[in-house]
């Protein structure tokens, strides 16, 4: 198989295709079993509504069910079936109910999508404890980790997609965000072993890299202590920021076409500054994003 590198034309993202997907139908999603996480939001409700717009059979998983149940109501609406199973994906043995509740509604499963998704901010040295940290591991990665291991083996009776939503995070680290660089690490060394262990069963394994895109996610976004940044938080948004449909559209069409990675928005340019020259990546970084926040704490601190 041969891999190539191919950049899209909008430029905002470079693809690595893993082969495959040059005559794709427009529906490649009718009628396949897919499992979202972290759906009641932000990416994962603009992923779930695309496919019932597709006629995909879609489970819907997080942790607020009354969102889930909304969201079920207008995917089937749409015209694909759903069903909400609110599941926390920190906790293995319900990712194992979800995943099993998947086969047995619809039969199969052909697509996990592991989207689920929080992050925290702050200097590692100031951390009070380590349970932040840890919580952000416990979502990003060992929530992909407890879903994507119960749900391989229905994978390779489909040959099916496993689709991981990292993050540039997860290419090229950001200072004062430790854990969540950490997290998405882990998920791309996680993704990209298993890529190989699963070739041969013709399930593939697609990373999907954002850069910021317009969700709830930076609201949630949590300081040291574990205060969600509120409304504030959507200030580092403005008008040519990605649409949660944007990133839903191009996560879709990269995993029909069972890319190997999306890198999105300008950040691949630090991705390929840290291959050819790490020092002095780091040293752009530090200037022009550690130095500024740890000013702007320091003051914040100080006037609040
Ligand atoms: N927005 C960005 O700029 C950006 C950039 C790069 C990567 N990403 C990645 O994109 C993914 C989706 O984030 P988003 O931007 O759509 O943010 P979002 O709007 O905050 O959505 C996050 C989703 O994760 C769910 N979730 C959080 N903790 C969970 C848990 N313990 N169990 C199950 N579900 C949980 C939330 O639902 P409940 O609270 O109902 O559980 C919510 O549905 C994340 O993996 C994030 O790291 C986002």
């Amino acid at each position: 198989m041969v891999t190539r590198i191919t950049f899209s034309v909008d430029r905002s993202h470079a693809v690595k295709d893993q082969g495959e997907g040059k005559y794709m139908s427009d529906k490649p999603y009718q009628d396949k079993s897919v499992i979202v996480t972290g759906a009641s939001s932000g990416i994962g409700r603009a992923l779930a509504l695309r496919l019932a717009d597709q006629g995909a059979w879609i489970e819907l998983a997080a942790r607020d069910a009354q969102r889930l149940d909304v969201l079920a109501a207008e995917c089937c609406q749409r015209g694909g079936k759903a069903i909400a199973v609110p599941t926390d994906v920190t906790d293995e043995a319900q990712c194992k109910v979800l995943i099993e509740r998947a086969v047995a509604e619809f039969g199969r499963l052909d697509v996990l999508i592991n989207n689920a998704g929080i992050g925290a901010t702050g200097l590692l040295e100031e951390l009070p404890d380590l349970t932040l940290f840890k919580r952000v591991m416990d979502v990003n990665f060992f929530g992909t980790l407890h879903c994507t291991y119960y749900a391989v083996k229905h994978l390779k009776q489909t040959q099916g997609r496993l689709v991981n939503i990292s993050s540039m995070a997860g290419k090229s680290p950001l200072p004062y965000n430790s854990n969540y660089n950490a997290s998405k690490y882990a998920v791309h060394g996680f993704s990209d072993s298993l890529r190989m262990e699963l070739a041969q069963a013709g399930v593939s394994v697609t990373l999907i890299c954002p850069y910021w895109v317009v969700t709830e996610f930076h609201e949630r976004l949590m300081d040291k202590n574990g205060t969600p940044r509120g409304p504030q938080g959507r200030a580092v948004y403005n008008q040519k920021t990605m649409t949660a449909d944007q990133c839903a559209a191009i996560t879709l069409k990269a995993a029909a076409r069972r890319k190997r990675e999306v890198l999105m928005g300008p950040g691949w340019t630090a991705v390929w500054l840290r291959i050819i020259a790490p020092g002095l990546a780091d040293k752009i970084t530090i200037e022009m994003v550690l130095k500024p926040v740890v000013r702007r704490a320091k003051k914040a601190q100080s006037t609040g």
